[in-house]
């Protein structure tokens, strides 16, 4: 396994990648920095004079106008009822599981392939998340495992939609509607993307996004809690002020604001938002651009695939990506292992992704599998994730076309 920090999206922590060390400044004995980075943070010119004016105006107060701006430009693109800009999308997970009422001994289905952050956020509360398989094709959550994995103490259905390609959400959702539990959108990847015109995150009863360093739009630390069910409202909004009904007095409904029950502060940070409005409001022409150099890889590895060199992730009809992630799949551990060494070698900065959570020590100890997980843990093995972000020049897609085509050329891997 490559020492590279799987959470961290590629930046080196050792200095070594599969047991080799990386060219390295002889000076500092630093590693180089590679000629192509995994990742650069969205940077917005714009963003940084909405923070600046909002600094001018003293609007450092959660909640202000750049959170209302936030979640009104968020309320149209997704078109949802209600949304609440929250501290992280980890926030809005656990504001989730507050909203849902999820206590000691209920289950929560989820896929492995998946964030710690789903997991944490009802073992919080007490509950088992119940771990299961993901389709091979997308590495999203497999319907026919969701449905054999329900018992009476299932609660709720987690959905990731990984690299902002859904999951199947139409199965997925009959499949919550007829055991009577809710769907959970971990839609942490998903900002700009559809299911059958349908914005992810909108879909299941309540849907998380996530505006950190490494999404296509990003706020520093950042998420959203979407809505879909009205009933949970005003309640969702009780419990991002503290357990308070601040919300209710800031719309003068009530004298006093007063402690309602068990909440906490979930609100978006105000400069945050200043950041990431004009963002929101760029999101097409942000995922656009981002498109340029995912197509580019898309159109480079069609041929390898056909020839059993490596497997693209697969982006089911009913789906339109937002150009989040581009991952390939190795034949194996140790071809996925060899190539990212390579690329190491020639500048490219590639890496892996999600280490299974029902095999990691937290996931044995509060959850549990449901079977065998064949998929999950063969893909995680297998998986390479290029790099990728916003306004990437096409000079950099371009050397990493050329990077990953000749390193398959020169050691062929075994299909
Ligand atoms: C699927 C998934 N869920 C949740 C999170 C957590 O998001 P945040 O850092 O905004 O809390 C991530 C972060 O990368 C993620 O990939």
């Amino acid at each position: 396994m490559p020492a590279v920090d799987a959470y961290s999206h590629g930046v080196p922590r050792s200095g070594r990648i599969g047991g080799r060390r990386l060219r390295s400044d002889p000076g500092t004995r630093l590693p180089l920095a590679p000629r192509v980075p995994f990742l650069r943070a969205p940077a917005s010119a714009a963003g940084a004079v909405a923070v600046a004016e909002a600094l001018r105006n003293g609007h450092l107060k959660a909640r202000g106008p750049a959170t209302a701006r936030c979640e009104r430009l968020l309320q149209d693109q997704l078109s949802a009822p209600t949304v609440l800009m929250t501290q992280s999308c980890t926030a809005a997970l656990e504001l989730s599981a507050l909203l849902l009422g999820v206590v000691a001994g209920d289950e929560i289905i989820m896929p492995s392939f998946g964030f710690a952050s789903a997991a944490n956020a009802f073992v919080l509360r007490g509950a088992t998340p119940v771990f299961v398989d993901v389709l091979p094709g997308t590495l999203n959550i497999d319907p026919a495992e969701v449905r054999a994995a329900l018992t009476a103490r299932t609660r709720a259905v987690v959905v990731v939609h990984y690299a902002g390609t859904a999951a199947p959400m139409d199965e997925l959702l009959a499949i919550a509607a007829t055991a009577g539990v809710a769907i959970i959108e971990d839609a942490a990847q998903g900002i700009g993307a559809s299911y059958r015109g349908r914005a992810l995150g909108s879909m299941g009863a309540l849907g998380a996004i996530s505006f950190d360093a490494t999404k296509n739009l990003a706020s520093g630390s950042g998420g959203a809690l979407v809505i879909n069910d009205p009933a949970l409202a005003s309640a969702a909004e009780t419990l991002r002020d503290y357990g308070t009904d601040r919300a209710r007095f800031a719309r003068g409904e009530v004298e006093h604001y007063r402690w309602m029950q068990v909440g906490s502060n979930f609100a978006m940070n105000e400069l945050a938002a200043a950041y990431l409005a004009p963002q929101l409001a760029d999101l097409a022409g942000i995922t656009q651009r981002r498109q340029a150099s995912w197509n580019a890889y898309q159109d480079a590895f069609a041929e390898p695939e056909r020839r059993g060199l490596l497997r693209r992730l697969t982006v089911p009809e009913s789906c339109t990506p937002n150009a989040h992630i581009f991952g390939l799949l190795l034949p194996t551990a140790a071809d996925r292992d060899r190539l990212l060494r390579e690329l190491a070698e020639d500048g490219v900065e590639a890496t892996f992704h999600y280490v299974p959570l029902h095999s990691a020590p937290a996931g044995l100890r509060y959850g549990r599998a449901h079977g065998t997980l064949p998929h999950t843990e063969a893909s995680s093995a297998r998986l390479l994730r290029l790099p990728l972000w916003n306004d990437m020049p096409r000079a950099d897609a371009g050397h990493v076309i050329t990077s990953v085509l000749r390193r398959l050329e020169s050691a062929p891997v075994t299909a």
